[in-house]
């Protein structure tokens, strides 16, 4: 299973999704970059996260906060002291690994007696030792104490920082959200399995202020709007999907509560998102560290309190990779890759292809181009024969291939063909419009 893995990262850096950042100069590791696919690709799973979380709900709106915050931020927020990943060495071949890997409780670990995994010396690796997980930066040209901040390592801080100024400015009245998409970096002991655990990775956040008392009431509401977020927006098997509880050893250091959904990779179950009732933590230590009054005035209840917050936390770059994982698949009776996207995440819609390079077929095709790319993300190619010209587009995911041949000079018609199916079916130019519209609407 883990070769699909390595299957996916190679069609990745063949048809354009991702590469590894820095390429020329050796890689840069645990950093990607994302090529013309994978933009496409993660922006149109970026806007569904967005039109979910602040279309479709009148009292959530967003925002977009500096990467770069005040450093008493973080000291407020926990993560100078608390962000920290426990981390063994071996002394042996120099190996590094995160404790937690050896057992979820590895301070009962007796380190004399393990063996290293990679040189399998015994007595080898040290103790553990708290590695803060925060990239340290310096604000100003000159490198002293004073001008130290962080690279943030969550959106989130973000958002709480400013949200009386959101709620004055909205007139927002609680409950309400505020959500942000967002870059996030951490310095990751161990990043592996591509895209899944990376230093630099984009979050989408939201945070939803609440009256202390609902606070279990709204979790397990937006517990459950979250999860099916992912069937009915994403078109994820359920039996791919589960919920996994944090037990109190796991719970980050501001939460009450937390659920992770995990999907199941070809690597394992593993985290996509986290939900948490991180109660008012955040907030109260934010009045500590700046001094100011954070509390929300409900004026129909004359009644002041700190609210508290539920937060949903996923991951842009995993959500990516959960959707690549979802769409691989190998048609051994046809020898092909497929990437099976829905069409409303497929980062090109069609292709659009004339049957020869002359009488008249690639102006007739440029023009049906021409009317279509106004809509959609449409590629025009005449390059080789029809059959591979498809096989190119399958590996890309691209929904529909359209051709134009000399019948359609005549009759204004082209065939049309279907990714899954490679079903083809002659229709009108007139037609291909509101095909390639319903297919991004149903789900
Ligand atoms: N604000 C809460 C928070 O940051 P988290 O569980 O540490 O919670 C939330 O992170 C989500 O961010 C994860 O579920 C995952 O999708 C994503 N994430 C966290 N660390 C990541 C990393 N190193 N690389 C890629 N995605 C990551």
């Amino acid at each position: 299973m883990e070769k699909i893995i390595e299957k996916l990262v190679s069609l990745c850096k063949r048809r354009g999704f991702i590469f590894q950042s820095s390429d020329i100069y050796g890689g840069f590791s645990a950093i990607y970059d994302y090529g013309p696919l994978g933009i496409e690709l993660k922006n149109n799973i970026s806007q569904l996260w967005w039109k979910e979380m602040t279309q479709s709900h009148e009292n959530i709106v967003g925002i977009d906060s500096g990467i770069l915050m005040h450093p008493k931020i973080w000291e407020a927020s926990g993560h100078v002291g608390a962000f920290n990943d426990p981390l063994v060495d071996c002394k042996q071949c120099k190996a590094r690994y995160r404790a937690d890997e050896f057992s979820d409780d590895y301070t009962s670990v007796n380190w004399q007696n393990e063996q290293c995994p990679k040189c399998g010396t015994r007595g080898s690796l040290t103790e553990p030792r708290q590695f803060n997980l925060m990239f340290k930066t310096h604000v100003g040209p000159v490198e002293e104490t004073g001008t130290e901040t962080y690279l943030r390592p969550e959106t989130a801080q973000g958002i709480y920082v400013n949200y009386q100024l959101v709620q004055g400015a909205m007139r927002l009245k609680i409950p309400f959200g505020i959500a942000q998409i967002g870059k996030a970096f951490r310095n990751e002991i161990i990043a592996r399995n591509f895209i899944f655990r990376t230093r630099e990775f984009e979050q989408m956040e939201m945070q939803y202020f609440v009256k202390p008392g609902t606070d279990d009431e709204s979790m397990q509401q937006w517990k459950k709007n979250r999860f099916q977020f992912y069937i009915n927006h994403l078109g994820l098997s359920k039996s791919k999907l589960r919920f996994h509880e944090h037990e109190d050893s796991e719970l980050a250091h501001y939460a009450k509560e937390a659920w992770d959904i995990e999907y199941k990779f070809p690597f394992g179950w593993s985290e996509i998102e986290g939900i948490h009732n991180r109660t008012n933590y955040d907030l109260l230590r934010h009045e500590e560290f700046s001094g100011k009054k954070l509390s929300y005035f409900d004026q129909q209840n004359n009644d002041r309190f700190l609210p508290y917050i539920i937060e949903t936390s996923a991951g842009l770059n995993r959500m990516l990779l959960t959707v690549l994982t979802d769409a691989y698949w190998e048609d051994k009776k046809n020898n092909r890759t497929v990437m099976k996207f829905h069409p409303r995440l497929a980062p090109i819609k069609a292709v659009i292809c004339p049957l020869v390079k002359k009488d008249g077929l690639p102006e007739k095709a440029r023009k049906i181009m021409n009317e279509l790319k106004t809509h959609f993300k449409i590629i025009y190619d005449q390059q080789g024969s029809i059959g591979k010209r498809y096989y190119r587009q399958d590996e890309a995911g691209t929904p529909f291939g359209i051709t134009v041949d000399h019948q359609s000079i005549d009759d204004d018609t082209v065939t049309i063909r279907f990714r899954d199916t490679q079903e083809q079916n002659r229709i009108t130019i007139n037609e291909i419009k509101t095909i390639i519209t319903n297919s991004m609407l149903n789900l």
